[in-house]
């Protein structure tokens, strides 16, 4: 070997980065990409995105903040105007008070479920976690040392229940993390539900990370409720995770925020300060922009939106045998029960799990969907109906398609 020839063989990757995957919705992303830009007419209900345009009243500060060349950078953990103007809006909503410095700025809900994890687990920490799960809370929880406890909620509406929640407790135990809306289930918790969460967490002195970022987008009758303005003694143990991603339409722009005690927020500023610094200013001035003018209108066009779209797909899903799916309550996600269809055949071939039954749900129909093994669910797919009418349509019209050639029987 030339000794002035850098080696072919790569040292290896820490353990950290050996164990770490791609998320299953990148993964599908980029194998249906591949497929359009081979000029296959591919219809992706993967994405976890809204198909609009970003909110008018977002684009409008971002575009000024933009003109005026607010360039430079913010301090680490956001503006403080719009530290100032989030900690207002969250004290109305929820009906507690929360100052600015109990407000972290993020690049999205990811990094502020990412600093919770950093900041609040020790190696070997338990976290709750409802299964089926967005599959990013517990690889973050992995990366932060701790362990998570899966709680499977199939066989209760895909809810977390006080029961299920006592019989995971360990004297390891460190926190819970709820997500609601939920993805991928589309599960909006009740007041109750939450309420007996609550109690049972402020009991045992847990944490609990609250993702509500799909918190907007919930179809009648259903509410969404916050866990701190149902207990308010459990603020001092909760970090609400909240981000302008899905309810204005801006999953690229990489906004959001936690709420959390003052301690968690320094701690939280000392670490994005050595990692990421700032979310991206022209984010934060068009965030800033949205509270101070906030979009009512736009909130109610996209559930106006969603509610013509789950018609839709409700109709169309219908029609097809063997698949089971409860109708969701919020966020934009249809989980299918697709069991009964495992074991079956498709032109032959037997299809072995739900990862098999996706990848051949792309390859043969030319549809994207999420595997529910990647949520640690190996019997359902999810499918966002949040895409264009027209390709929701003809989606769903490919799905029941390939479902009634699989030979079950
Ligand atoms: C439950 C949940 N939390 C957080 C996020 C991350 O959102 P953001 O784009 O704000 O980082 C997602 C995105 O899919 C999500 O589904």
């Amino acid at each position: 070997m030339n000794n002035s020839e850098p080696s072919a063989v790569s040292l290896p990757l820490s353990q950290r980065a050996q164990r770490l995957s791609a998320p299953g919705t990148s993964s599908m992303r980029s194998k249906a990409n591949a497929l359009k830009e081979a000029g296959i007419n591919v219809v992706n209900f993967a994405a976890g995105e809204l198909s609009f345009d970003a909110c008018p009243v977002m684009k409008a500060a971002a575009t000024d903040a933009l003109a005026t060349a607010r360039n430079r950078y913010t301090p680490p953990i956001g503006l403080p105007q719009l530290r100032h103007a989030l900690a207002q809006q969250v004290t109305q909503r929820c009906g507690v008070n929360y100052a600015a410095d109990e407000i972290a700025v993020t690049a999205g809900a990811k990094q502020a479920l990412y600093n919770a994890a950093m900041v609040l687990l020790n190696p070997g920490d338990e976290v709750i976690v409802a299964v089926p799960y967005w599959e990013t809370f517990p690889t973050q929880i992995q990366l932060a040392g701790g362990v998570p406890v899966y709680v499977d909620t199939a066989a209760d509406d895909y809810r977390l229940t006080c029961a299920a929640v006592q019989k995971a407790l360990t004297p390891r135990t460190r926190m819970i993390v709820i997500n609601t809306p939920n993805n991928p289930t589309g599960t909006v918790y009740q007041r109750e539900e939450l309420l007996g969460i609550a109690r049972l967490a402020f009991a045992h002195r847990l944490w609990v990370v609250f993702d509500e970022c799909y918190r907007k987008l919930v179809r009648a009758p259903h509410e969404h409720h916050n866990i701190v303005s149902l207990f308010a003694p459990l603020k001092h143990q909760t970090v609400l995770v909240d981000s302008f991603s899905k309810s204005h339409a801006v999953t690229g722009w990489r906004v959001g925020y936690a709420c959390a005690p003052a301690p968690v927020i320094a701690a939280m500023h000392n670490l994005q300060g050595h990692t990421t610094s700032n979310p991206s200013s022209l984010s934060q001035y068009a965030a800033l922009g949205s509270l101070m003018a906030d979009a009512p209108h736009f909130t109610r066009q996209v559930n106006a939106f969603l509610d013509q779209q789950l018609l839709a797909a409700c109709t169309c899903l219908g029609h097809v045998d063997g698949i089971r799916c409860a109708p969701p309550e919020g966020a934009f996600y249809l989980f299918i029960d697709v069991s009964r269809k495992l074991g079956g055949r498709y032109l032959g071939s037997v299809i072995r799990d739900v990862d098999h039954l996706a990848d051949l749900l792309l390859t043969e129909a030319h549809i994207a969907v999420v595997p529910g093994s990647g949520c640690g669910d190996g019997n359902s797919i999810r499918i966002s109906y949040a895409v264009e009418r027209e390709a929701l349509i003809e989606g769903l019209t490919r799905f029941a398609r390939f479902m009634s050639e699989i030979v079950t029987h």
